[in-house]
């Protein structure tokens, strides 16, 4: 993934911040630690994309939170931590290596009593999770096959409540994002998203685009008004 920005800057900067914000967390190292040597791919959110989603769901103090995308658990873990010792977050995965380690990150985390990890495709598990009974979702966050975004957006924004956050990450890849002639199909699956979003008056949306380790990328930020 190299060193994003001149020299560097933006991981030093990333790591300055991280050094105001966040005490060291054990936890949190030994699962990246696992990922890595895992070989998991380098796609869990920074630190500090960590927790700012742990802020978001304490703030709103969110009972019920679905991810979309698990990989080795990271951001789950940090999702998982702002749960009252109640509450549930569903976390959906294709890929059964990366399900197996996710189960460990979150055992060792002490959280997997409030994590019930999917495995399937996410398409079948939201199709699912729809027909069962049970509290809508407070937080949603999208972070998995980049092509589908759109329809995950608009499943997680049928499955919440009024008032709920639907988070979307990986939306400004490096800017690629603005120029509509991208043939990337992560890129032009992520400008059908932005234009569903446009025209969906059941939302109002940002988005914070973002420097840092991982280079220039961001979120978009949905707040659920009606479903
Ligand atoms: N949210 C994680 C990173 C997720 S990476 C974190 O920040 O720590 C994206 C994940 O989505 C990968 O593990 C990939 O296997 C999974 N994925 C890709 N396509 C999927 C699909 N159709 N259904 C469910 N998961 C999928
Ligand atoms: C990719 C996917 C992610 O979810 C991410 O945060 C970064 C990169 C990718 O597919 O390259
Ligand atoms: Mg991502």
């Amino acid at each position: 993934m190299g060193t994003p920005g001149p020299d560097g800057l933006w991981s030093r900067v990333d790591e300055y911040f991280e050094s105001v914000c966040l005490p060291p967390d054990p936890t949190l190292q030994e699962t990246l630690r696992r990922s890595e040597e895992s070989e998991l791919p380098a796609w869990a959110v920074t630190p500090l994309q960590g927790r700012f989603l742990y802020l978001l769901a304490r703030s709103i103090g969110a009972r019920r939170m679905l991810e979309i995308g698990t990989l080795g658990g990271y951001s789950a873990i940090w999702l998982a931590r702002a749960l009252p010792p109640d509450g549930r977050l569903v976390t959906l995965e294709v890929n059964p290596k990366h399900a197996k380690i996710a189960r460990g990150n979150l055992e060792a985390a002490g959280v997997s009593d409030r994590v019930e990890i999917r495995l399937g495709r996410a398409e079948d598990s939201l199709r699912v999770l729809s027909t069962e009974t049970g509290p809508p979702f407070d937080l949603a966050f999208i972070d998995a096959d980049k092509p589908s975004s759109a329809s995950y957006f608009d499943w997680a924004v049928r499955l919440s409540r009024p008032g709920a956050l639907v988070l979307v990450d990986n939306v400004v890849r490096g800017g690629r994002v603005a120029d509509p002639m991208d043939t990337d199909p992560n890129v032009s699956g992520t400008r059908v998203l932005l234009d569903a979003v446009r025209d969906d008056r059941r939302v109002t949306a940002t988005v914070l685009p973002s420097v840092g380790r991982k280079g220039y990328d961001g979120m978009l930020l949905a707040r659920v008004e009606s479903t």
